[in-house]
């Protein structure tokens, strides 16, 4: 899909209704020619000319997740209309070697649309993958995503799904349920992406570390080595897996609560739409309702099941590369030197599906933050409500300065980042390089679709 001369990159991705085979059985849904799409392997500093082509009966457009580029060309408000074609031209920024994914963004219809299958990588590479740490490591290109298919189809959103955001209950990596990778080297550099809408992997490699090299926006100053490691919607990770001795290594998704609403035994039906309709139930008095019996048996939290995404087979008589010592050095943002403190509450009214950011729902018409070119900016962000979100912003990249008053362990480039109920985080946003209209958002796109996302304007 890819032609490159002279510096500049020719790409076209076409959507389109599809029929694949998921887990054996028929599934028809919309990709862009196979799920995921098409990997589109960039370079830092070239120029990208990259052709949209909409063959779906529905209006949709293609979303750049992650890269900085202007918002007039990853306009996230632009329709590509059945039939139509959109040109997306710009180039790859210097030092964003780094894993990011395209999808849709039509407000009110990302749920249905990424659900579908509409995701694909896009793979920026950069001098550091010269690296013989990384250069030596086998690479893979890990794509998670759960699926809910009644027959071949994916079946309409019920208000319980605008609600909690859809998970399905068929798991794939790459669209295949639990594949067997049999690596043929003992270091591998896995390249993780949350495709999911509402699913979060806390993902871990049974009684093996991980080594986290790099988050959404590129390599971080030296691998960390986590026991875990969380994805929420949106988010991507790489790491590097070292199989120090033959034998299977699993890639597992440990049981999360994320605060979702569940029923127990099964899906909510109707009736109980009805109850909670009329007031009977709201998501923060949850607690009492245990007491009065019959929505207590009805109701509750849920934890994901523990889940084996994936099965690794060492080589025969495995030799890891050492650790790379360092990586790329991080900048550091100095919130003193901030001109804007802002703050970000997210709130939701559950039984109604409607969920805010300061109060509001998403308006196209209206500017919610303006900002001057150039600044930084430190942003609170604010979850007032009892489920996670993973707030995402477009076109800026930012770092994460703490949690709970805590300070990010280390720096690294971000794009999008989760707030457990109740969290303050704060980011530092260095607003640089293009002005335009952009947005932020949760990445549970149901939430997104259902109004919790904001328009900022940079001048
Ligand atoms: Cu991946 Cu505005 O989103
Ligand atoms: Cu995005
Ligand atoms: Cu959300």
């Amino acid at each position: 899909e890819v032609l490159r001369a002279d510096g500049v990159v020719e790409a076209q991705i076409t959507a389109r209704q599809s029929n694949l085979t998921l887990s054996g059985k028929p599934a028809r849904l919309m990709t862009y020619g196979g799920f995921p799409g098409p990997t589109l392997r960039l370079r830092e500093g070239e120029t990208v000319r990259l052709n949209f082509t909409n063959n779906l009966p529905e209006a949709t457009n293609l979303h750049l997740h992650g890269l900085h580029v202007p918002p007039s060309v990853d306009d996230p408000l632009a329709l590509v209309q059945p039939g139509e074609s959109r040109l997306y031209e710009f180039t790859v920024p210097k030092g964003s070697a780094g894993t990011y994914w395209y999808h849709p963004h039509v407000h009110g219809r990302v749920a249905p649309q990424l659900y579908a299958g509409l995701a694909g990588l896009l793979v920026v590479e950069g001098p550091l993958d010269a690296l013989p740490e990384l250069k030596g490591a086998e690479e893979h290109l890990l794509v998670l995503k759960d699926w809910l298919f009644s027959g071949n189809r994916i079946p309409a959103w019920t208000h319980m799904d605008w609600m909690n955001g859809r998970e399905g209950n068929l798991l794939t990596v790459n669209a295949a349920v639990r594949p067997t990778l049999r690596a043929q080297k003992a270091t591998l550099r896995l390249r993780l992406l949350n495709a999911s809408n509402a699913r979060y992997y806390r993902l871990a490699l049974e009684n093996h570390p991980l080594y986290l090299i790099a988050t959404d926006g590129g390599f971080l100053e030296k691998p960390v080595e986590l026991p875990e490691l969380l994805l929420a919607p949106g988010e991507r990770a790489e790491v590097l897996v070292r199989l120090s001795r033959p034998g299977n290594y699993r890639l597992q998704a440990l049981p999360y609560d994320r605060g979702a609403m569940m029923m127990h035994g099964g899906m909510m039906g109707d009736q109980g739409m009805g109850m909670m309709d009329h007031g009977m139930m709201d998501h923060g008095s949850r607690g009492g309702m245990g007491d009065t019996g019959m929505m207590g048996s009805m109701m509750g939290m849920g934890a994901t099941r523990l889940e084996t995404l994936l099965t690794i087979v060492a080589p025969a008589s495995p030799k890891p590369l050492p650790l790379p010592a360092s990586l790329a050095p991080v900048e550091r943002l100095e919130p003193a030197r901030a001109t804007a403190t802002r703050r970000f509450e997210l709130g939701e009214r559950m039984m109604q599906a409607e969920f805010f950011i300061n109060g509001q729902m998403f308006d196209p018409a209206r500017v919610d933050v303006r900002a001057q070119l150039g600044s930084l900016e430190v942003w609170e962000l604010v979850n007032k409500t009892d489920m996670d979100h993973p707030f995402h912003l477009h076109t800026y990249p930012f770092q994460v300065l703490s949690r709970g008053g805590k300070p990010a362990p280390y720096r690294a480039w971000k794009d999008t980042v989760n707030l457990r109920k109740n969290e303050v985080v704060r980011i530092a946003v260095p607003l640089r390089d293009f002005s335009g209209v952009t947005v932020y958002h949760c990445h549970i796109v149901e939430h997104e679709d259902r109004g919790m996302m904001g328009i900022l304007q940079v001048k």
